[in-house]
């Protein structure tokens, strides 16, 4: 892609444009925030929505909760929208940790019925697939993917090698934790469904990180994070499920969502509980804070308003410029995909050479800047930096410049 070839050409229009946005976000004038993947920060209109719907609910929280639960569906809509889907098979829940375990624990499993697993799983999810295979019998299966795999069709090729006749469920994450790779949902789904078994994406990385088309991809179950690159309130996710299929997961917790003759079939043939969309009360789960998902919306209309794709291209402009920078110091391996398909605003690398120091706690304790770093000084340790829209140039020369002065000691 010639974006990456000559990624950071820019103009002092277009610095200014950025500059402008980012000040309007809420991290810290004085540090360098590069760790969007595991959370985002948010604008201050996101915020302000947040604190208007706390602040409505408290005046009476008996007669006011129903103006949440309208904002809430209307941001179901909107995110609905933005993500290509119908808000009908679109369910709000607090994280994409709960929608995958709805997934895992809402099935019926057969002993013997196998999952097959990208061996690049986030390890909260990891652990939620173990806990089927000793709770059902499940086994849960590994289809390998390097770290970069070559291409796109690398990581189809390994599913479908690793595909049988008990596998049910293919599991993937949309964009692995590790190494922000972009995995080909698309295919993958086509795949899963030729093969008669079903596909389950987990979307933490994907949503205001890169356009989605939940539609196109044709994925069973897709569940997302809004709480990290859309930037929307902490305890914010959505699970999406295929109407198909919808009828086959039980609910995780039963509350008011639930009828004791079962769901129904609304004049359109769609599954309904009592008079409402089966994902909607599925996902019902008694009383919790509502005011963050209606913030959701606010997050979305800021998305629609800078552009989906200009938020991506930006985050790949930094990431272009941070990988160069990195590269020129000689002791960084990377372990993102250069190939332009399959990766975007997270870039993560092997650090070689830093013997007793330790990187991530200098970077924050000495330059106030914030990115994972995990592993050992032998054979490196290995650090993924998220790069978005409220992220600078200025951020990532001063992190490569820590990253040279700790590692010189
Ligand atoms: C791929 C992946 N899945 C799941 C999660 C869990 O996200 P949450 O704690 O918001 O549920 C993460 C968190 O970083 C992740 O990277």
């Amino acid at each position: 892609m010639s974006e990456l070839k000559k990624p950071w050409p820019t103009t002092e229009e277009e610095e200014k444009y950025w500059q402008d946005l980012s000040v309007e976000f809420m991290d810290s004038p004085d540090e360098s925030y590069l760790n969007t993947g595991s959370w985002g920060v948010l604008h201050r209109s996101v915020f302000a929505a947040l604190v208007k719907g706390l602040e409505e609910l408290e005046g009476n929280p008996t007669q006011n909760r129903s103006q949440l639960v309208e904002r809430m569906n209307l941001a179901r809509r909107d995110l609905a929208a933005f993500l290509n889907a119908q808000s009908e098979d679109l369910a709000f829940t607090t994280n994409v940790t709960i929608s995958m375990n709805q997934v895992i624990h809402g099935l019926d499993w057969q002993a013997g019925d196998e999952i097959l697993a990208s061996d690049q799983e986030y390890g909260a999810i990891d652990n939620a697939l173990h806990h089927a295979e000793t709770r059902y019998g499940v086994v849960v299966r590994r289809a390998p993917v390097s770290i970069p795999p070559a291409g796109p069709d690398e990581i189809v090729d390994s599913f479908r090698r690793a595909l049988n006749k008990k596998t049910r469920l293919l599991f993937v994450s949309h964009v692995t934790s590790p190494s922000g790779l972009i995995v080909p949902i698309k295919e993958l789904a086509a795949l899963a469904h030729e093969h008669g078994a079903m596909i389950a994406v987990d979307g933490a990385h994907a949503p205001g990180q890169i356009p989605l088309d939940l539609t196109d991809y044709n994925c069973d179950f897709y569940g997302g994070n809004c709480h990290k690159w859309l930037c929307a309130p902490k305890g914010t996710g959505f699970l999406h499920v295929q109407p198909a299929v919808q009828g086959k997961l039980h609910h995780l917790a039963v509350s008011h969502g639930y009828d004791k003759d079962g769901p129904t079939r609304n004049h359109q043939g769609l599954l309904d509980i009592k008079g409402q969309p089966f994902m909607w009360q599925l996902t019902s789960i008694g009383t919790r804070e509502l005011s963050c998902f209606g913030a959701v919306a606010e997050a979305v209309a800021l998305q629609n308003e800078i552009g989906k794709q200009k938020i991506a291209a930006r985050g790949r402009q930094l990431a272009a410029y941070l990988r160069q920078k990195m590269a020129d110091t000689g002791w960084v391996d990377p372990l993102y995909s250069p190939h332009p398909e399959l990766s975007n605003s997270l870039s993560t690398f092997c650090l070689k050479g830093f013997g007793e120091a330790n990187p991530s706690q200098a970077l924050y304790e000495r330059y106030k800047i914030t990115t994972p770093i995990w592993g050992e000084a032998e054979p490196g340790y290995t650090q993924r930096v998220s790069t978005h829209i409220y992220n600078h140039f200025a951020d990532i020369d001063r992190m490569v410049e820590a990253l040279a002065e700790i590692r010189e000691g």
